[in-house]
């Protein structure tokens, strides 16, 4: 039945991961998953996600049942609140309705399914470049794809006159794909003035935000600065749906927890449109893993636990901050080709490095350097043992 069928490539981030794990030389680096590492570059459990394991594991009664197809409420609601605020006005009036679901990419599709039944459109717009995944997992729901500018590789920064270019000339009421901070793979986000332009002029074309928001805490260290996009476009009347991973910034990469929040502007329509996403997830997956949701649902609804992880994302973002600062006082001591300032001025996990196709394939046969085709490097995935290594290949390759 299948002889014809055609090869494809292997992923482009998850095979780093396989041929980096294969690869016995004893330097290797593993910059290409976006995935926290510690200092010592080994994968790292959050102090609090143990805490909260202890607590799940002992709770009286626990047993393995399902969940509801809604997923784990006390997860759900802390959820909601990390993403809205805590005095959100959409959430307090019963305008978003939660959904547990498989970590970022099965929100995406779960919201593209949802999306595909109910929404007038089968335009989907996501930003030039984005993470690839975004393609196939909207492709799927039928989408039509188009993708709107956001990177000047000349500036090494937003191409904002291209974005706003792009937002008016889509077809009206197309779904915009937006990253809700820290941009994978370029790690540039517009600034508070532009989100304020780029909601005026995606409501002036009536399109619809789809935001997916896997890095809160990554882009400044804080929950609530990371949600400014999805809090003014919350604010601003906009229905939307909105994406969450809990993946990078519990480190619960694994255990695929994620929600869904759909936000409309009607109450009783939101009821509706979540009953109907349900429906989406029974046919799906049925019902969601509980072990993730009842961590993350543990630390979002103690307030002991909750400071703990706000304090753990600083740790985090700011150890990942400290490694842009010296892969880029590095370059410039090497005096590398270029200018490096982007890599401190971006944001995020990732920095977006602008070394070219032919000299990565090079850092990853001839260096054990494992970084994405396009460039992309996980900052998360250099520490004080290999920075060097790291920046003095970058630079033979480059000055040779
Ligand atoms: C990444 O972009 O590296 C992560 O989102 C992991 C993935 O699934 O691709």
């Amino acid at each position: 039945a299948f002889e014809s069928i055609s090869e494809i490539p292997p992923d482009p981030i998850l095979n780093l991961s396989t041929l980096y794990k294969a690869d016995d030389f004893e330097k290797k680096v593993d910059l290409g998953v976006g995935a926290y590492r510690d200092g010592e570059g080994k994968p790292w459990i959050l102090p609090v996600v143990s805490k909260a394991e202890n607590i799940v594991i002992n709770r009286p009664g626990r047993n393995h049942e399902y969940l509801p197809v809604g997923g784990f409420k006390e997860f759900t609601t802390g959820a909601a609140r990390i993403a809205f605020g805590e005095d959100s006005e959409v959430l307090n009036n019963g305008l978003v309705y939660s959904i547990q679901s498989i970590s970022g990419t099965g929100s995406l599709s779960l919201g593209g399914m949802f999306l595909s039944r109910f929404y007038n459109s089968k335009n989907i717009f996501i930003s030039k470049p984005t993470w690839v995944n975004h393609h196939d997992v909207f492709s799927a729901h039928g989408f039509e794809i188009g993708q709107y500018a956001y990177w000047d590789p000349i500036k090494k920064s937003l191409d904002f006159d291209g974005f706003v270019k792009s937002i008016r000339e889509a077809p009206e009421g197309s779904v915009f794909v937006l990253h809700a901070c820290a941009h994978n793979p370029t790690g540039v986000d517009p600034s508070k003035e532009q989100w304020a332009i780029l909601a005026d002029e995606i409501a002036k074309k009536k399109h619809f935000p789809f935001f997916d928001m896997a890095y809160q805490g990554y882009a400044t260290g804080d929950l609530d600065n990371d949600a400014y996009a999805v809090r003014l476009f919350a604010s601003r009347g906009f229905e939307l749906l909105l994406a969450q991973s809990f993946a990078k910034n519990m480190g619960l990469y694994g255990e695929r927890t994620g929600c869904l929040h759909i936000l409309t502007n009607n109450k009783d329509a939101t009821r509706r449109a979540g009953k109907q996403t349900e429906k989406c997830s029974r046919a799906t997956v049925s019902t969601c893993p509980r072990y993730g949701a009842e961590i993350a649902g543990t630390i979002l609804s103690s307030p002991e636990l909750f400071d703990e992880w706000k304090q753990t994302l600083k740790q985090m973002s700011g150890r990942v901050l400290e490694m842009r600062h010296a892969l880029r006082d590095r370059l410039v001591k090497l005096g590398t080709p270029g200018n490096w300032d982007h890599i401190v001025n971006q944001i995020g996990m990732f920095s977006f490095t602008g070394i070219s196709y032919p000299n990565v394939q090079i850092l990853v046969k001839k260096y054990h350097i494992y970084l994405a085709d396009n460039g992309r490097i996980s900052v998360a995935g250099l520490n004080h043992n290999n920075i060097d290594y790291v920046a003095n290949s970058i630079h033979e390759v480059i000055s040779t």
